[in-house]
């Protein structure tokens, strides 16, 4: 599976959405997840995304391996998002900003 990792908070880009073939992001305040059940590993999301946020699962960088479990959990909770939106209002300052996991809303 695929998995959405630190640098999507508060940037929300939604890029990714557009290209998942089976629509599995789901959607909270300032971050989305990746449903681990529903991907089906086709990388599309990957480039699409202008924050570099998403990792193969055995890529994930040692310091964001909580965000394998993150995405499980979260998928469960949040709404399924389909469509592209406008990023959030703020993203670009975010952009690049390290450890931001604090700051993420549920
Ligand atoms: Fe969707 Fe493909 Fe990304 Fe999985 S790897 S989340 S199926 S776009
Ligand atoms: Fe986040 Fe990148 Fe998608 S910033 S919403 S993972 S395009």
């Amino acid at each position: 599976t695929f998995v959405v990792g630190q640098n999507c908070i508060r940037c929300k880009d939604t890029d990714c959405v557009e290209v998942c073939p089976v629509d599995c992001f789901y959607e909270g305040p300032n971050f989305l997840v990746i449903n681990p059940d529903e991907c089906i590993d086709c990388e599309d999301c990957v480039p699409a995304c202008p924050e570099d946020a998403i990792y193969a699962e055995d890529d994930v960088p040692d310091d964001q391996k909580a965000f394998i479990e993150l995405n499980a959990e979260l998928a469960e909770i949040w709404p399924n998002i389909s469509e592209k939106k406008d990023r959030l209002p703020d993203a670009d300052k975010w952009s690049g900003v390290a450890d931001k996991l604090k700051y993420l809303e549920r």
